[in-house]
């Protein structure tokens, strides 16, 4: 009977006090203040030893009850304070739906990429092959087979990077004019040719309009009864196609070693559209390529009998269209991967 009071006794002041709690830390302290080594329970668990023996198993067991009954109370309030800070964390961590989703960046194509493609779809449409040839030539695809021997005046303008090997013989090519010396070679029964070689070619240059790695394409077309009238036809049609159909082309005589006749090609300005401006320097005219008709020694070094087959050539600098078409003032600026001007290519108008 005292038992039982003491107990209720117990339990209602630890209601009492549990009623008051808010957080963890509050129950921690009235979990001290019943379980505690000077807690409440503890002490009354001190007190076996002035109990009889006959009476300790009962003593025991209400200590155990009332020990229980404590640690559950204690317990049930936790788990509800958790409970509730878990609902409050959830309501605070809602997802608002309405919120404008991120934008996922997307990459875009390469300014050289884009003039690439042009005039590659051009070609193709014309029935021409892309032809596709190495970085690291042989002295003699660049020049020998293009006549121009060792020593020959021409190679001062086309100083580049050679290996080094015992006799100096490879290079970075400095020209796509290497792909002439390789489909000849490559082409066993020397029947017609009608090849684009676009890719990288290396000089000693650096400047704002020359970077020492820039990109050229070639064009090679050898047939029976070829002239000059086709030549012309073909670059007039290929200028207007990428720098607009307003664009007049005008040819000047000029010379390379592996063509005879050659022309040099100017378009007028795409910038003051031929009237004069600091672009074009006054003149209205800008130069773009170098072509002609293929030198016989070229045809027959290639294996090719210059009597049967004649061959026109050009070739021009795909930088050089990208800056006119894009605006870019420094050539530099096209190899240097800097984000901030690739990005300026993310849009479809640049087309
Ligand atoms: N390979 C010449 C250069 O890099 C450009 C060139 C001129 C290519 C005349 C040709 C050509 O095919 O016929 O300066």
């Amino acid at each position: 009977m005292e038992k039982d009071m003491e107990r209720d006794n117990i339990i209602c002041d630890l209601e009492e006090q549990l009623k008051k709690v808010i957080t963890r830390n509050d129950v921690a302290q009235i979990k001290a203040l019943y379980l505690g080594k000077d807690g409440i329970v503890t002490k009354l668990s001190s007190k076996m030893k002035e109990i009889p023996n006959e009476e300790k198993k009962e003593f025991g067991k209400f200590l155990n009850e009332i020990k229980n009954e404590v640690v559950e109370k204690i317990e049930k309030i936790n788990k509800e304070i958790e409970e509730r800070e878990l609902n409050e964390k959830l309501a605070g961590d809602s997802i608002d739906i309405t919120l404008p989703g991120r934008k996922i960046k997307r990459g875009s194509l390469h300014p050289m990429t884009r003039i690439e493609e042009q005039f590659e779809d051009l070609f193709v449409s014309m029935g021409y092959t892309v032809y596709d040839g190495p970085e690291i030539e042989s002295d003699e695809n660049c020049f020998q087979k293009l006549n121009i021997p060792k020593g020959h005046p021409a190679r001062d303008a086309q100083d580049t990077f050679y290996l080094k090997d015992e006799f100096e013989n490879f290079l970075l090519r400095s020209q796509t004019s290497t792909a002439q010396a390789r489909a000849m070679e490559e082409n066993k029964e020397k029947g017609p040719i009608r090849i684009v070689c676009p890719g990288k070619v290396y000089r000693r240059d650096e400047d704002a309009t020359h970077s020492h790695q820039f990109m050229q394409i070639e064009g090679l077309v050898i047939d029976e009864n070829i002239s000059m009238a086709d030549l012309k036809g073909t670059l007039e049609l290929f200028c207007k196609h990428i720098l607009g159909e307003k664009t007049e082309v005008r040819f000047r005589p000029s010379f390379f070693p592996f063509t005879e006749p050659s022309v040099e090609v100017d378009v007028t300005c795409f910038k003051c559209g031929g009237k004069g401006c600091s672009l074009c320097k006054q003149t209205g005219w800008i130069e773009v390529l170098g072509a002609g008709m293929v030198h016989p020694n070229v045809l027959e070094m290639g294996g090719y009998d210059s009597k049967k087959y004649q061959a026109f050539a050009f070739g021009t600098g795909m930088d050089r269209f990208a800056m006119f078409k894009y605006a870019i003032p420094d050539i530099r600026t096209i190899y240097a991967n800097d984000l901030r001007f690739l990005e300026e290519f993310d849009r479809k108008d640049v087309e």
